[in-house]
């Protein structure tokens, strides 16, 4: 099983990936979990994330290394994972790419193009927060520096509302909108609910 997270800054996917990773280990002693994340390991895109001053500078090389980094993470952790029957539990993947650099002023007819041909997750929970409690997740969170120009408000906004559209964007796929904004345990709750459906 494919399972990907997703959402904005702050939506709290990182903590829930971690409660979903407890759950299937503790569900059944022949689960074996893979818990990974993109971007997955090229440090040019953190170093850009970092220094860029705005969010729509540098959009064509971001997305060009979003997608080379996402061929990689594919071959080298998640086919092999998924080939062992491994759960795989992935902390952001191709909609980040397709909300994040679509609000960068990115073709939206590109970035679908150039994902058309990867495989699709068994399971996509994306985690809709409003940009003022994420925000504000993201600042009091302070074993974290300040990692992304792109935690400011407007910029949010935008990628919040293309989050909103992926169910129309790929009515074929299994995502489900889960509303990020009440505490860990409700939403935890809900994610259980979602996996004991299918
Ligand atoms: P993280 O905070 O979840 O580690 O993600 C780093 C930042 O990179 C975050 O602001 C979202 C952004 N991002 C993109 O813009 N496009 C992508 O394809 C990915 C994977 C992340």
């Amino acid at each position: 099983m494919f399972i990907v997270l997703e959402g904005i800054d702050g939506c709290g996917k990182s903590t829930q990936i971690i409660n979903l990773a407890d759950f299937f280990f503790h569900q059944d002693k022949y689960n074996h979990i893979v818990v990974t994340r993109e971007p997955y390991r090229r440090r040019e895109i953190r170093e850009i994330l970092k220094t860029n001053e705005m969010p729509n500078e540098k959009k064509d090389q971001l997305v060009y290394l979003f997608v080379e980094d996402r061929k990689e993470h594919f071959k080298e952790v998640i086919i092999p994972s998924l080939n062992r029957g491994h759960i795989v539990l992935c902390d952001r993947y191709k909609y980040s790419t397709i909300c994040y650099q679509s609000a960068q002023g990115f073709s939206l007819e590109r970035l679908l193009d150039m994902h058309r041909f990867m495989p699709v997750p068994d399971l996509v929970f994306v985690f809709d927060v409003n940009v003022e409690t994420a925000l504000k997740r993201v600042s009091y969170d302070y074993s974290r520096k300040k990692e992304s120009k792109f935690e400011q408000k407007n910029f949010l906004e935008v990628v919040r509302r293309n989050y909103l559209s992926l169910n129309e964007l790929f009515p074929d796929e299994n995502i489900i909108l889960i509303d990020g904004n009440e505490s860990e345990r409700v939403v935890f709750e809900k994610i259980k609910k979602a996996i004991q459906k299918i």
